[in-house]
């Protein structure tokens, strides 16, 4: 068992737009260490950041693009300092790598590490090099970010814990949420399907908040005590100011509606979370519309949150919404993606 010394993923050669054109691109990777290990990919998520990348939405993005992050794999060639066997069942996330020895990694929030924080695709690996992601054969990083994968989840239909549940997981869990408390989760897609299942898991009495009424009946099933279409904004203000100890947005909505709209959702001292990341500006806010709130972002998670969030998954069943593509029709599945079709995550699968 091993691999092969070139890998073989599907990569977006320029910016891409609405339709999606992923073609077959072997590279080199970067020289193994026994630090490494390499997987052979068995599932490998689609996130919404995924889709930001592939558009160039945030910046500039480098291209060729192989992406993906919820990956899952087996261990085929393992570093005699990596801390896995040839094997091993283990999944990366959307951070392979921070420098292990500042305060903030010291303190398990890697995911936080402002000296060396190494993205899973696109992360730069100097002069020029970056890494590619999962939407591929394999993937090599380091040991110390390949998290065990529990025996009690399957590949294809947990991947997407590994960015989307995790995202969702580790600030729920950081802002307290559990009994008496109410959680409202903005945005039923891949993250919000999970933060609607992680936040009724954790205790907390939890409500959808969603711009596509035709979800209703799937974020009940999901663990939604109610739902609350937001169309009509001023009438679920009238219904529902001051009501939330928690919000946590996974909607990346143009334009959003924060200080008219989410924060005056909140009670005093209220959380709101930010998860989903716009390609525009955040609005300009009035300052006092902050007053007696916290407004608050939140990037992924750290290996031991990481952890913890797959014992809770195992413990109360928390298990995404799949659909699966072949692999070699990344850029259809992604392209649905960008057109809102997933419900709730879409994951490729080699052929
Ligand atoms: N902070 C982090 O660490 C982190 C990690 C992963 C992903 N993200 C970001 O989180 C966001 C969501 O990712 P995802 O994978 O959950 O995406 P997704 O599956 O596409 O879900 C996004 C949801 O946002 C809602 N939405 C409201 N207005 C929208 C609009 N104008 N356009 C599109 N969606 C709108 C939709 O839910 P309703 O129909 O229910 O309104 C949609 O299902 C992305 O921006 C992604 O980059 C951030
Ligand atoms: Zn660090
Ligand atoms: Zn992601």
């Amino acid at each position: 068992m091993t691999s092969p010394e070139q890998f073989t993923g599907y990569a977006a050669f320029e910016q891409q737009h609405d339709v999606f054109n992923l073609k077959a691109h072997t590279y080199i990777p970067r020289p193994f260490t026994e630090k490494d290990v390499d997987v052979r990919i068995l599932a490998s998520g689609i996130c919404g950041s995924d889709v930001h990348i592939l558009r160039s939405g945030w910046s500039q993005s480098k291209y060729p693009a192989i992406v993906g992050h919820e990956i899952v794999g087996e261990v085929v060639r393992a570093g005699s300092d990596s801390g896995h066997q040839l094997g091993d069942m283990v999944a990366f996330g959307a951070q392979c790598d921070s420098c292990g020895s500042c305060e903030t990694c010291k303190n398990q929030l890697e995911n936080y590490c402002r000296k060396k924080w190494t993205a899973t695709y696109q992360g730069s690996l100097g002069k020029g090099a970056y890494t590619q992601g999962g939407y591929a054969d394999y993937y090599r990083g380091p040991g110390r970010f390949a998290i065990k994968f529990p025996k009690g989840l399957d590949p294809v239909t947990h991947c997407s814990l590994l960015c989307g549940g995790v995202t969702v997981y580790a600030p729920l869990k950081a802002y307290g949420a559990g009994p008496g408390k109410r959680v409202g989760v903005v945005g039923i897609g891949g993250l919000g399907h999970l933060g609607l299942q992680f936040s009724k898991a954790l205790g907390a009495e939890t409500y959808a908040l969603t711009h596509s009424a035709s979800k209703e009946k799937d974020a009940l099933a999901l663990g939604a005590k109610k739902v609350i279409v937001t169309k009509d904004q001023k009438a679920v203000l009238a219904e529902y100011a001051g009501f939330f100890d928690i919000i946590i947005c996974t909607s990346f909505q143009p334009n959003m509606p924060l200080s008219s709209f989410y924060l005056p959702l909140l009670k005093p001292r209220g959380n709101f979370i930010l998860n989903g990341l716009p390609e525009e500006d955040l609005p300009p806010m009035k300052p006092q519309s902050i007053l007696g709130k916290s407004l608050t972002g939140s990037l992924i998670g750290s290996p031991a949150e990481i952890e913890e969030m797959f014992e809770v998954a195992v413990k109360h069943g928390v298990k995404p919404w799949v659909t699966t593509y072949p692999m070699d029709k990344a850029g259809e599945a992604v392209t649905a993606m960008h057109e809102g079709k997933a419900r709730y995550r879409f994951v490729l699968v080699p052929k």
